[in-house]
C-alpha cells in the first residue's frame, strides 16, 4: 500500500494527493482514496486505480489545508470502494490511513463492536480511527487520542491520521515504511520520497516506535513516550524527472534502457579508472569469517542465486535461502555467519523477517538495497547501496542488474581477490550493456513467437539463475506459461513439456556452453523452436532456429547481459498482448505482509 499527506499553503492539498497517488500506484492498485479536512471532513475513496477517483472527485476542488491519500494492495477483505482506505470513525471526526497489518484486530474489532461501534469494511485498519473515536469520547484531545489508539496497535503499520477542523496531520509508524518531506509553506508525508519529490527533495525518515505532529509550519518528531526527537533532514538527490515516463510507452522499458546509467553509478567511485582496485567505502568494516547466507524474495532472489555463485567461486562458503523459507528451513546461524539481504525496496516483510532472525541470533547482518532508509537499510549492521535509482515498474529490471554488479564488487570486497579481468569486465559493462540495447532483435523474435503455449528457459551455472529470472518476467508482466531451469535437469522431468508450440531460450556462455548446446540438441529433437542467447553466435547458430547476440563480458558478467535480452523478449511479448505492463495484475512493486 502506499501513503501520501500533505498540510499547508504552498500547494493545493488536493492537488498533492493525486499527484502522490499518481506516484504511489505501483505500491498497490486495487483501490484508492483521500481525505481532506477543513469544517468537516471530505473523504472519498473507489476500488480500482487512481483514475477511477479521479473521475469520483466532485468538479470544484476540494478545500482545505491538510489531507491524506491511500493506494490499497488487499491484505484483509477483497477490493471494493468500502474496503478502500481513509476509513472514519462513527461520527466522521477523524480519518485515517494505513500501511501494513494488524494482528490483534479481531480483538480490537469485537471490543468495539461490543462499545456500539459500526464497521462499515472488512479492513484491519478500520479499528484505528474507532479507537481515535473512542478516546476522543473520553475527552482525550486528537493528539492524545492519536497517541491512545496506536499505543493498542500490535502488527506492523505506518498511519496517517487528519481531524475535522485541524491543520495537524499525526502519524506513527512500526515496521513500514513513512518518510517526511519537508516545505518552506507545507509539509508532507509518504510511504516514499518519489511520491513528494515534485514538491520538496528535503526528507526526515520516521523510525519504528516513533509519532509525528505535521502542520503546515513544521514537523515535530517524539518517541514513543512524547519526548521530541532531534531529526536530520537529508536530502535526495533523485529530481522528478527520474520519476517520470520520459517518453517510453511503459517505466519498464524505460528502465530497461536506464541500465547502462544504473550500472555506472553502481560502479562510480567503487572501481577505480586505472589501477586493479575495488573499493566500496560501505563494506570497510564487514568482516567475514565464518560462511555466508543469502536471504531474498523474486527477483532478488535470482540475484542472490548469482552472488552466492560468485562468492563460492572466489572460496567463500556460501548459500542462498529464499527468505520466506529461511525460518521454515532451520537453517543454522551463528554469531560468524554474515547474513546477507538482497532486496530493491528494503521493504519485503519476507525479508525483513529473515534479517531480523539473523539479527536475533546474533549473525552479522549486511542489506544489498536501493533505497537510502529503508527498514532494512536501517536495521542492518552493514548497508551497500545498489544505487539504481528509482524504479516504478513492478517487473524489476534495472534493480535486478545493479544488484549483480553490487554482488560482484562485494565477492572481490569479501575475498580479497582483486581479479583484474572482472575489473576490466565491470568498468566495460555498461557499455556492453548499451550495445545489447541498440543492437537487440528481441521485437522480431518475440513477434514470432507470442501466441506460443510455453516459454522455457535453460541455463547452467550463472546461466541458471538468469533462466529464473527469464521464466518470472515473462510470467509476470505476459501472464503466460513460462519455466527455468537448470538446463541439466531438462531431462529430468520438464522435457515432457516440450513440443513445437514451446520455444526454448537456451542461454549459452562461458565455460558450461558445450553442456548446455547438448540440452539444445535434446529439445530440438522434440521439435521446439530454440532460440540462443549467446557471445558465440557462430558456434551456437547452428544449433537454434534464432539467436540473440550478447559481446563476451568474461565469466561471471556475461549473463547479466544475456538476462537483458530476455528482459527485452518479455517486454514485447507483453506490448503485443496489451498487457497492464507497469502494475501486471496480482502483483506489487513492494510486498510488506508475510
Ligand atoms: C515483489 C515484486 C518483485 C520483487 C520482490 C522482492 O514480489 O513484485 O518484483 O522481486 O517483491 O522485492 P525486493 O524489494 O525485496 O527486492
Amino acid at each position: 500500500c502506499g501513503i501520501i499527506g500533505y498540510t499547508g499553503t504552498e500547494n493545493d492539498v488536493q492537488d498533492v494527493l493525486m499527484t502522490g497517488l499518481s506516484g504511489l500506484e505501483y505500491r498497490g492498485y486495487d483501490s484508492a482514496g483521500l481525505a481532506i479536512a477543513n469544517g468537516s471532513l471530505a473523504v472519498h475513496k473507489r476500488e480500482g486505480e487512481v483514475s477511477k477517483l479521479e473521475s469520483a472527485l466532485p468538479e470544484t476542488t476540494l478545500d482545505g489545508v491538510a489531507g491524506i491519500g491511500h493506494t490499497r494492495w488487499s491484505t484483509h477483505g477483497p477490493p471494493s470502494d468500502e474496503n478502500a482506505h481513509p476509513h472514519t470513525d462513527c461520527e466522521s471526526r477523524v480519518a485515517v490511513v494505513h500501511n501494513g497489518i494488524l494482528e490483534n484486530y479481531q480483538s480490537l474489532r469485537e471490543e468495539l463492536t461490543a462499545d456500539g461501534h459500526v464497521f462499515n469494511s472488512d479492513t484491519d485498519t478500520e479499528a484505528i480511527p474507532h479507537l481515535i473515536g473512542s478516546a476522543l469520547e473520553s475527552g482525550a484531545a486528537p493528539e492524545q487520542a492519536f497517541r491512545q489508539a496506536v499505543d493498542r496497535l500490535e502488527g506492523s503499520y505506518a498511519v496517517a491520521a487528519v481531524f475535522q477542523g485541524d491543520e495537524t496531520i499525526y502519524v506513527a509508524r512500526n515496521e513500514s515504511p513513512l518518510v517526511l518531506g519537508v516545505g518552506d509553506d507545507g509539509h508532507y508525508l509518504a510511504s516514499d520520497v518519489p511520491a513528494f519529490l515534485e514538491y520538496t527533495d528535503r526528507v526526515i525518515y520516521l523510525e519504528d516506535g516513533q509519532f509525528a505532529r505535521v502542520t503546515p509550519s513544521g514537523i515535530v518528531v517524539t518517541d514513543e513516550q512524547g519526548a521530541v526527537v532531534d531529526t536530520a533532514i537529508d536530502t535526495v538527490d533523485w529530481n522528478p524527472e527520474d520519476a517520470g515516463k520520459s517518453g517510453y510507452d511503459h517505466y519498464m522499458l524505460k528502465e530497461i534502457h536506464e541500465q547502462p546509467t544504473a550500472l555506472r553509478k553502481c560502479l562510480r567511485e567503487r572501481v577505480s579508472e586505472l589501477e586493479h582496485e575495488i573499493t566500496v567505502e560501505e563494506l570497510a568494516t564487514l568482516e567475514c569469517s565464518g560462511s555466508v547466507q543469502f536471504v531474498a524474495c523474486g527477483t532478488s532472489y535470482h540475484a542472490a542465486l548469482y552472488g552466492a555463485r560468485l562468492l563460492r567461486e572466489n572460496g567463500i562458503s556460501a548459500q542462498c535461502f529464499l527468505a520466506s523459507e529461511y525460518d521454515a528451513q532451520r537453517i543454522p546461524i551463528t554469531d560468524e555467519t554474515l547474513v546477507v539481504g538482497v532486496t530493491q525496496s528494503g521493504e519485503t516483510a519476507d525479508t525483513m523477517g529473515a534479517l531480523r532472525m539473523a539479527n536475533q541470533a546474533g549473525a552479522t547482518t549486511l542489506v544489498l538495497t536501493n533505497v537510502v532508509g529503508s527498514s532494512a537499510a536501517r536495521e542492518c549492521d552493514h548497508v551497500m547501496y545498489i544505487r539504481a535509482g528509482p524504479e516504478i515498474g513492478v517487473a524489476a529490471t534495472k534493480t535486478f542488474v545493479s544488484q549483480q554488479a553490487a554482488l560482484a564488487l562485494l565477492s572481490s570486497e569479501l575475498s580479497g581477490s582483486e581479479a583484474p579481468a572482472l575489473i576490466k569486465h565491470l568498468r566495460g559493462l555498461p557499455d556492453k550493456l548499451q550495445h545489447v540495447l541498440d543492437e537487440s532483435t528481441a521485437q522480431a523474435v518475440a513477434e514470432e513467437f507470442v501466441d506460443a503455449d510455453a516459454y522455457f528457459f535453460i541455463g547452467r551455472g550463472y546461466n541458471a539463475s538468469v533462466a529464473l529470472e527469464g521464466a518470472l518476467k515473462m510470467k509476470e508482466i505476459t501472464y503466460k506459461h513460462a519455466e527455468g531451469f537448470a538446463a541439466g535437469e531438462l531431462k529430468h522431468g520438464p522435457l515432457a513439456l516440450v513440443t513445437d508450440q514451446t520455444p526454448v531460450f537456451a542461454l549459452v556462455t562461458g565455460d558450461t556452453a558445450a553442456k548446455t548446446i547438448g540440452s539444445i540438441k535434446e529439445v530440438e529433437a522434440r521439435g521446439a523452436p530454440v532460440i540462443a542467447v549467446t557471445d558465440r553466435p557462430a558456434e551456437v547458430g547452428q544449433y537454434a532456429s534464432h539467436v540473440l547476440e550478447v559481446p563476451d563480458a568474461g565469466p561471471y558478467l556475461t549473463p547479466i547481459l544475456a538476462n537483458v535480452q530476455l528482459q527485452l523478449v518479455s517486454y514485447w511479448v507483453a506490448a503485443q498482448l496489451g498487457r497492464s505492463i507497469d502494475k501486471p495484475r496480482n502483483l506489487a512493486k513492494s510486498v510488506t505482509v508475510d
